[in-house]
């Protein structure tokens, strides 16, 4: 009768933890999602197992024509696997992280395990409570920046945040650099404008305004004018010519407008672990620019979706290491809106 009560409490207990860890797990995902991905595909899918969560790419969600080798989807599902662990870790849980566990199935981006949380979130530290903390207030700038200079030692900062997870910043500075950059954005624009293909996809993922679709790029999150910067770098034509966006910075009476601090993220190899290693080390980089004093980027990966132009980039530019994101790094007011998948169409459950 004794080792019966036993028993039964062990039972209870089981079930307790199993349904705790449901729960926590849920809470990683659901934060998990608010990561930054190409064009707001949300390629991904998270499985809940037995103190265990997979995460997948959704290669429906890859884009044929810009991404052809997955590269970005892998770097949006890297963001997104950063954002998992941390919410865990502000759960009590010590994760631990296998990339691409299984050779045999490539969709299996990342399998993180589990220990019994370690006391709850008392026990998480306080670093990990303020970057979670920016993970809703984190959004893609698009347009100039206010003429105001970054925190001091930011952009150190940065380049350490990014180097942990096993990246390189460079931060690009020099009339000449910064202006090759920009006029490779702008020809990379220009030339995926005459390609049908492209455009037909930027369209799929691009949203009329008013539309309810929770993924894409929606008419919120952008200007409506591409306002010029000294040197211009080219946004991307959501709107495509029909007027879409919110009011311009500049019509909001912000001033004199800047282009902001330009910079490559970069790995030294080129496969699909270092897409997943840049894409943990952006969204990294972006809650650390976030916590410090509000700092937000502007993406620019137009050129880098041209190999040739890639190609000039890596070799000219970065000095033989690949390039994977561009970016602006600055202070902005505008505020823009974003939107997410609901939990459970990114969940599964996996056995
Ligand atoms: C790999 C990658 C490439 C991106 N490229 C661009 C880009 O070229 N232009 C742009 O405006 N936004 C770009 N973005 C930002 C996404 O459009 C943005 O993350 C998405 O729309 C979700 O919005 P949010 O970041 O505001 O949450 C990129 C994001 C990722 C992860």
């Amino acid at each position: 009768m004794f080792g019966g009560e036993m028993s039964g409490t062990w039972v209870r207990e089981r079930h307790q933890a199993a349904d705790r860890f449901a729960k926590d797990a849920e809470y990683a995902v659901q934060v998990a999602r608010w990561a930054p991905s190409v064009h707001n595909t949300q390629p991904w899918r998270f499985g809940i197992g037995d103190r265990r969560i997979s995460v997948r790419g959704d290669a429906e969600r890859r884009l044929e024509v810009a991404d052809p080798t997955g590269r970005q989807m892998l770097i949006s599902c890297g963001a997104a696997i950063f954002t998992l662990v941390l919410a865990l870790r502000w759960r009590g849980y010590a994760p631990r992280v296998r990339l691409l566990p299984d050779p045999d199935r490539p969709q299996l981006l990342a399998e993180v395990t589990l220990d019994e949380p370690a006391g709850g979130a008392a026990e998480a530290s306080e670093e990990t409570g303020r970057l979670l903390g920016q993970v809703r207030l984190r959004c893609t700038h698009r347009g100039p920046f206010l003429p105001m200079r970054l925190p001091a030692g930011l952009l150190l900062l940065l380049r350490e945040e990014v180097r942990r997870e096993g990246g390189a910043l460079h931060v690009v500075t020099g009339e000449h650099a910064v202006g090759a950059l920009a006029a490779l954005t702008r020809a990379a624009e220009h030339l995926q404008q005459l390609d049908p293909a492209y455009d037909a996809e930027v369209m799929r993922w691009a949203p009329a305004p008013g539309s309810s679709r929770p993924d894409g790029v929606h008419a919120g999150s952008y200007p409506r004018e591409d306002e010029p910067t000294e040197p211009h770098f080219a946004a991307r034509d959501f709107a495509r010519g029909q007027g879409w966006g919110t009011p311009s910075d500049s019509e909001a009476g912000s001033g004199r407008l800047t282009v902001g601090t330009v910079a490559v993220l970069t790995t030294r190899s080129d496969g699909p672990e270092d897409w997943l290693r840049a894409g943990r080390a952006l969204q990294r980089m972006l809650l650390r620019a976030q916590a410090e004093g509000g700092v937000s980027a502007a993406f620019h990966t137009q050129p880098l979706e041209i190999p040739e132009l890639r190609e000039v980039i890596r070799s000219r530019l970065c000095g033989g290491e690949h390039p994977q994101m561009l970016l602006r790094l600055g202070m902005a007011e505008s505020e823009r809106t974003t939107v997410r998948r609901p939990p459970d169409e990114v969940i599964d459950e996996d056995r």
